[in-house]
C-alpha cells in the first residue's frame, strides 16, 4: 500500500454543472416566497443541495456510454437481460422484476402478498415502506435495537433488528407476519449499518418459523462497507462478496436503484419464490409495465446494471464513506449534537438538542433547515415532527427525535463543499440561541411534510 493518508475522490470531472451563487437577501425571499418550506424552493436557488441522496448522485463516463447501448424493444430487450444478469449475479435471487423506483417495487409486492391485519417487522420502516403496508390495512412494525434510537450512544450496528423482540412477536402472533424486513442501511434511523451476525439471527427466526425473509437493499453497498470495517470476520472479504452473503440470507429484496443503483431513476423486486414472482409480474403488468423493462426505458436498464457493479468497487466505497464521515468529524468536533457515529449516505443533526429553547410542537427542525438554507444555500431536510408528528386521527404529538438530514449525493460534490457545509452548520449552531420556532399555516392530512407552508414565530 502507499503512504499517504488522505482518501482522495476516486474519480475525475469531465463534465460540470455551474451552481447559481444566490445572494444571502434572494435567498430570504426564496424562502418566503416557498412558504418556509424548502421542498418548495426552485433547485436553483440552492447552492449545495442535500436534500436527498436518491437520484442526485452523478453517473459515471461509462453508464453514460452504456445508455447508448440500451435497446428499447418492448418485450425481451437485451438491456433487460444484462440487468437481469446483474442483478441475480449480485443478489442470487431467481426472479428479477424491474421498476421504476423503489416504491413501486414496495407497492407490487405489498399489495400482492398482503392481508388485512397482517404485521411486518422491520428495523425501521422507510415512510414509503410503512405507507405502502399501512394502505393495505396491515401494521408496520419498527423494532430497531434501543440503541437505534438514542443519537448520542455509540454502537458499531445501530441499525439492527432487536432479534428477541422479533422473537417475542413471531411467538405470539406467526400467523400474522406475512414476512420480515430489514432495511440495509436503516435510513429513517439515521443511516447505520446492520451487522451479518444479526441479519444471520434474523435469517434463523424466520427459518424456524417459516417466514420469507426480503431486505430493503437501497443503500446494500454502503452497508457492506461497514460489515467489511466493523466485523473482524470480513476484514479481508471483497464488498461484493460481502454484499452477495448478504443476499443470501434473503428470500428477496426491494430496491431502488436511485441509491446504491448509482443511477437517477430506477428500482426492482427481486426474489425466490415462483409463485409469488408470478403475481407480481402480473400486477406489475397493470401498473408498471411489461415484465422486461418495468417501467424503465432499456438505456435506463444499463445504466443501473453498470451502476450496481461499479457500486461495489472498494475505492468508490472507501470515499464514500469516509466523505460522509469527514463531514461529521467537522461538526461535530465544534460541539454541534448530531446522531453518532456518522451514517453511510447522511449526517443527522439533532435539532432537539441544538435547539432546546423551541418546543417540540414549534419544529426545531423546521427552524434549523430554514436557517442553514438562508445563512448558506445549503438545502437540507427536517426528519422530525413535521414529518411524523401528525396520527391519522389528527392529533399531533412530538417526534422520538427532531432531526435534520444532511443527505449527500453520490459522486458529487467535493472536500470543499463538504468544507463549506461545515462551516455553514457551525456558523448557524453559533447563532441557534436566536433562532425561532415555527407554525403551520396551512398542511395536508398525508405526508404533510412535502407541502405544508409555515410561519415564523419571530
Ligand atoms: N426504502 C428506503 C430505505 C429509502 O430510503 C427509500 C427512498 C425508499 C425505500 C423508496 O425508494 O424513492 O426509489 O421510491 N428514500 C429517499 C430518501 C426518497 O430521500 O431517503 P424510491
Amino acid at each position: 500500500m502507499h503512504p499517504f493518508h488522505t482518501i482522495i475522490e476516486p474519480f475525475r470531472i469531465k463534465s460540470v454543472e455551474g451552481l447559481n451563487l444566490i445572494t444571502r437577501e434572494e435567498r430570504s425571499a426564496a424562502l418566503a416566497r416557498a412558504d418556509f418550506n424548502v421542498f418548495k424552493l426552485h433547485a436553483d436557488e440552492v447552492l449545495v443541495d442535500l436534500l436527498t441522496d436518491s437520484g442526485t448522485g452523478a453517473m459515471s463516463a461509462a453508464q453514460w456510454g452504456a445508455l447508448m447501448q440500451g435497446d428499447e424493444s418492448y418485450a425481451g430487450s437485451r438491456s433487460f437481460y444484462r440487468f437481469e444478469r446483474v442483478v441475480r449475479d449480485l443478489t442470487g435471487f431467481k426472479h428479477v422484476i424491474p421498476t421504476h423506483q423503489g416504491r413501486a417495487a414496495e407497492r407490487i409486492l405489498f399489495h400482492t402478498i398482503l392481508h388485512p391485519g397482517d404485521i411486518v417487522p422491520n428495523n425501521t420502516h422507510f415512510d414509503t415502506t410503512r405507507a405502502n403496508i399501512e394502505v393495505e390495512s396491515a401494521e408496520a412494525l419498527d423494532i430497531v435495537i434501543a440503541e437505534g434510537q438514542q443519537p448520542s450512544t455509540l454502537h458499531p450496528f445501530k441499525g439492527n433488528m432487536d432479534v428477541r423482540a422479533l422473537e417475542a412477536l413471531l411467538a405470539r402472533d406467526a400467523e400474522r407476519v406475512r414476512l420480515v424486513m430489514v432495511t440495509v442501511t436503516n435510513n429513517s434511523g439515521g443511516g447505520q449499518p446492520v451487522s451479518m451476525a444479526n441479519l444471520r439471527a434474523v435469517r434463523a427466526l424466520c427459518s424456524r418459523y417459516g417466514k420469507p425473509f426480503f431486505l430493503d437493499a437501497c443503500r446494500f453497498a454502503e452497508n457492506a462497507w461497514f460489515i467489511k470495517q466493523r466485523e473482524p470476520e470480513f476484514e479481508h472479504a471483497p464488498p461484493r462478496e460481502i454484499a452477495r452473503e448478504m443476499f443470501r440470507l434473503a428470500d428477496g429484496c426491494t430496491m431502488s436503484a436511485k441509491k446504491d443503483g448509482l443511477a437517477n431513476i430506477g428500482g426492482f423486486l427481486a426474489m425466490n419464490s415462483d409463485e409469488w414472482a408470478d403475481q407480481c409480474r402480473t400486477l406489475l403488468i397493470l401498473t408498471e409495465g411489461f415484465p422486461t423493462y418495468g417501467g424503465l426505458a432499456g438505456y435506463e436498464l444499463e445504466a443501473i446494471a453498470r451502476g450496481l457493479e461499479e457500486v461495489v468497487e472498494e475505492p468508490y466505497l472507501r470515499y464514500r464513506i469516509r466523505s460522509t464521515e469527514y463531514l461529521a468529524e467537522k461538526i461535530s468536533a465544534a460541539g454541534v449534537p448530531i446522531i453518532q457515529p456518522a451514517g453511510g449516505h447522511a449526517v443527522y443533526l439533532d435539532a432537539r438538542a441544538l435547539l432546546p429553547h423551541v418546543a417540540p410542537l414549534q419544529y426545531p427542525g423546521i427552524a434549523l433547515v430554514n436557517a442553514l438554507y438562508k445563512e448558506a444555500g445549503v438545502r437540507g431536510v427536517e426528519i422530525g415532527t413535521v414529518m411524523f408528528g401528525l396520527h391519522s386521527d389528527g392529533t399531533e404529538a412530538p417526534a422520538v427525535m427532531d432531526l435534520v438530514r444532511l443527505a449527500i449525493p453520490r459522486r458529487v460534490y467535493t472536500q470543499s463543499h463538504i468544507d463549506y457545509v461545515a462551516e455553514a452548520v457551525i456558523h448557524v449552531a453559533k447563532m441557534s440561541q436566536h433562532l425561532r420556532g415555527y407554525r403551520i399555516t396551512s398542511a395536508p392530512k398525508l405526508l404533510r411534510h412535502f407541502t405544508a407552508t409555515f410561519q415564523s414565530l419571530d
